[in-house]
């Protein structure tokens, strides 16, 4: 089965072709950062019309590459939510308009999910699963049995990880998206010399936390600060560097937590890993060691596919169409969807 996944929740404008939800013919990702960096994180009405002009070059391109035509494909999916409105609408509205004129089967996808399923790329996953989705808008533990049950177990309460990655990296000048940006300068800096609060949630403890730990960045850099502006605040490459090791080691600390608590509760022997902060190696390496400690497997996603992509659109959408899951073309697209 040969599948079109289209992806345009957020900043990446992106199409794939897909086989049989494994074989990834093409997966074209026209990114926006460039638009958005100057204003240090996404503008939705930049986002839209930056979706608006590329997406149908963004699908031509991956049809090329893939080698197909569009009348070979058997289904198209599309991410109908969560994101934001005015940029689901335009995949969704492009998806219905190519299901209605090649009438082909199309199917929403959530896109929370599909970061998920872009570990099945690398190898195929079993379940029962735990799942964890870090990235930009999102993070979630869920307990998995397929790919089209999965059952919310905790949820960040307030900023993403990835949020706290990018307005952690705005305080410290390094620039829009946060998380490499932390990552490089992480590499030179000592965590001993900065270190910062966990947050773990006594009532709820699979829930996540990061508004703290990044209040806690903003008050220790306040103190080389002038001002209370951001612009003011003056530090040395080595500070910035100790700052971004102690804050990394610190949100990675808190997700391998409750992702190795959620395989307690639940029992499972396996953890899938999705969503743009898996690309973080320092999560994948104590990731990989928790899972070992416990005889877990573990299924990380390809470094290249844990941003957003058309690929885990594609992907997930097989396996929709393939139970017989199927929208019509009164699908809406929804910017708080709930996996
Ligand atoms: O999954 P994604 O493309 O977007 C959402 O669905 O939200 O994730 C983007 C997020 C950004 O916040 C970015 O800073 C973060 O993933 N990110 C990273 C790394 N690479 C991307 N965070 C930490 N370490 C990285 N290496
Ligand atoms: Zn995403």
């Amino acid at each position: 089965m040969l599948i079109l996944g289209l992806e345009t929740s957020c900043d990446e404008t992106s199409a794939a072709f897909v086989e049989d939800g494994e074989r990834v013919l093409s997966n074209i990702v026209a990114s926006q950062v460039d638009l958005h960096s100057v204003y240090g994180g996404v503008v939705p009405e930049i986002a839209c019309r930056a979706h608006i002009e590329c997406v149908t070059g963004v699908i031509e391109e991956a049809r090329r590459e893939a080698g197909v035509e569009l009348a070979d494909i058997d289904g198209i999916a599309v991410t109908n939510g969560p994101g934001l409105i005015g940029a689901l609408l335009i995949g969704v509205s492009a998806a219905k308009a190519l299901a209605l004129t090649l009438s082909k089967p199309l199917v929403g996808v959530n896109h929370i999910e599909a970061h998920l399923y872009a570990a099945d790329f690398d190898k195929p996953v079993r379940f029962p699963a735990v799942g964890l989705v870090a990235s930009g808008g999102h993070t979630s533990l869920f307990e998995m049995t397929k790919w089209t049950e999965m059952r919310l177990l905790g949820s960040t309460t307030d900023d993403a990880a990835g949020e706290a990655f990018d307005k952690v990296a705005k305080i410290l000048g390094l620039g829009y998206p946060g998380g490499p940006a932390i990552q490089e300068a992480a590499r030179r800096g000592n965590g001993k010399a900065a270190h910062f609060p966990r947050t773990f949630l006594d009532e709820h403890p699979l829930d996540f936390s990061f508004s703290g730990i990044k209040t806690a960045v903003l008050y220790r850099c306040q103190g080389h600060s002038r001002g209370r502006d951001l612009d003011s605040i003056s530090l040395s490459d080595q500070e910035r560097a100790d700052i971004a090791a102690g804050f990394q080691e610190a949100m990675v600390d808190m997700i391998v937590a409750n992702a190795t608590r959620a395989l307690e509760e639940t029992g499972a022997q396996t953890l899938v890993v999705g969503g743009g902060v898996s690309a973080n190696l320092l999560l994948r390496e104590c990731l990989e060691v928790a899972c070992q400690e416990r005889a877990v497997e573990l299924f990380l996603s390809p470094i290249g596919l844990c941003v957003d992509n058309g690929a885990m659109i594609a992907g997930l959408g097989y396996r929709l169409l393939a139970e017989g899951i199927e929208s019509d073309l009164y699908l809406d697209a929804y910017p708080r969807m709930r996996a």
